[in-house]
């Protein structure tokens, strides 16, 4: 291992506030980074960095904290364009589309899984994100979701088992049968192949009842919850989330006043996945800025799925939590760095203080603001991770 000092940096965004100003941030101009077997070891002005094997000038760029996307779906065969196209025609999203990439997916070689994931985990990669979750959810059946979960593992250690997305069509007369077998075979299929449990609660997917029976069952085998909650309409799965002590509670876009209270002062975080409701065509997005100013922990996260959220981009996904859901540049920034990471609870990444994984993406402008004020613009990649 050689040690590098990354030196040069016009805005350095450590998101340690006692490295730097500028609150939660942690910011310091004209700063240097000193790496070392992987780990950030110095941090402090350009001029005074140590002596280190290399020495790297980023010549007045931008760096931040790797990008932690915290939701997504990596394993899945196909593509829904056709039900994008109708929607922008008009037609409303449903649950049910999820079946469509199922058969795909049950379809599809373990190859093509695999090659297709790792496409989109470089194209996530190329634009500055460093860790990412990646659930299961599109096979269904034991075996499609053992191997879901197989391939994710090769990729992340951030591994959700999400049998509960829709009922299997094979269910589609004996829905409780079908939460059987996610909370029996199928969950002791896929326990060791995961971190996380979720499920999907919506009209046409899980109410709250089957909801907590499954993240039961998995917590009995190992698995930590985290919710899809609150996505197509109000509902009961932000306050289900807070009351079983979730990791997170992902989408709320339609929160209730309820909501926001359980929140507050919950260890549960807020993810926000803006992409799926830009391409849902959603009328509202998720209403970031009263959950900030309530003290909610925020995450943004792509969601990239083939259904509701076809992005890779945390770029793309900081400009909408700007624009439609009220956060600032540097609150948005947080949420898709240390957000994250606190959404998938883990306190290595997300961050740049002494003893961080060094996860370090730089961009192509001189402040964190250009991510948001640049929209559609390839800024962000990889400098160190
Ligand atoms: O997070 N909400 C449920 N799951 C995905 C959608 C999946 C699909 O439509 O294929 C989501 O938006
Ligand atoms: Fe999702």
């Amino acid at each position: 291992m050689t040690s590098v000092a990354y030196l040069g940096i016009a805005e350095l965004v450590t998101n340690d506030p006692s490295l730097g100003d500028g609150g939660p941030l942690g910011r310091r101009t004209d700063a240097g980074v000193v790496v070392d077997a992987g780990r950030v070891v110095w941090v402090g002005d350009t001029a005074d960095v140590p002596a280190t094997d290399e020495r790297v000038d980023v010549a007045g760029r931008c760096v931040v904290p790797g990008f932690v996307d915290s939701h997504s779906h990596l394993v899945f065969a196909g593509d829904r364009a056709h039900e994008f196209a109708a929607r922008m025609a008009g037609h409303p999203y449903a649950a049910g589309g999820i079946r469509t990439t199922v058969a795909a997916t049950r379809a599809a070689s373990d190859d093509e899984l695999r090659t297709n994931a790792t496409r989109l985990l470089a194209e996530m990669r190329r634009q500055g994100t460093t860790t990412v979750e990646i659930k299961s959810g599109y096979g269904l059946t034991v075996a499609d979701e053992a191997r879901a979960l197989a391939i994710a593992r090769e990729l992340t250690e951030e591994v959700t088992y999400l049998g509960a997305h829709v009922v299997a069509p094979e269910f589609a007369d004996d829905p409780d049968g079908y939460v059987a077998l996610v909370t029996g075979a199928m969950l002791a299929a896929c326990a060791p192949l995961a971190r996380w449990i979720d499920v999907f609660v919506e009209d046409g997917a899980f109410g709250p009842d089957a909801a907590r029976t499954i993240l039961s069952a998995g917590r009995a085998h190992g698995l930590e919850p985290r919710v899809h909650a609150n996505q197509l309409g109000p509902g009961p799965g932000v306050q289900l989330a807070c009351e079983l002590g979730a990791a997170s509670a992902d989408h709320c876009t339609h929160l209730s006043d309820a909501d926001v209270d359980a929140l507050t002062g919950s260890g549960t975080v807020a993810t926000l996945v803006p992409g799926a409701d830009f391409s849902t065509r959603s009328p509202v997005y998720p209403d970031g800025r009263r959950l900030v100013d309530a003290g909610v922990t925020v995450a943004v996260a792509t969601d990239c799925n083939p259904g509701t959220s076809y992005t890779t981009s945390m770029p793309f996904v900081i400009a909408l939590a700007v624009r439609e859901c009220g956060l600032t540049p540097a609150e948005a920034l947080w949420s898709a760095t240390a957000g994250g990471a606190a959404a998938l609870r883990r306190t290595d990444v997300g961050h740049l203080g002494i003893g961080a994984v060094a996860h370090l993406t730089v961009l192509d402008a001189p402040s964190h603001e250009h991510l948001a004020y640049r929209p559609g613009v390839p800024l962000a990649r990889v400098l160190a991770g």
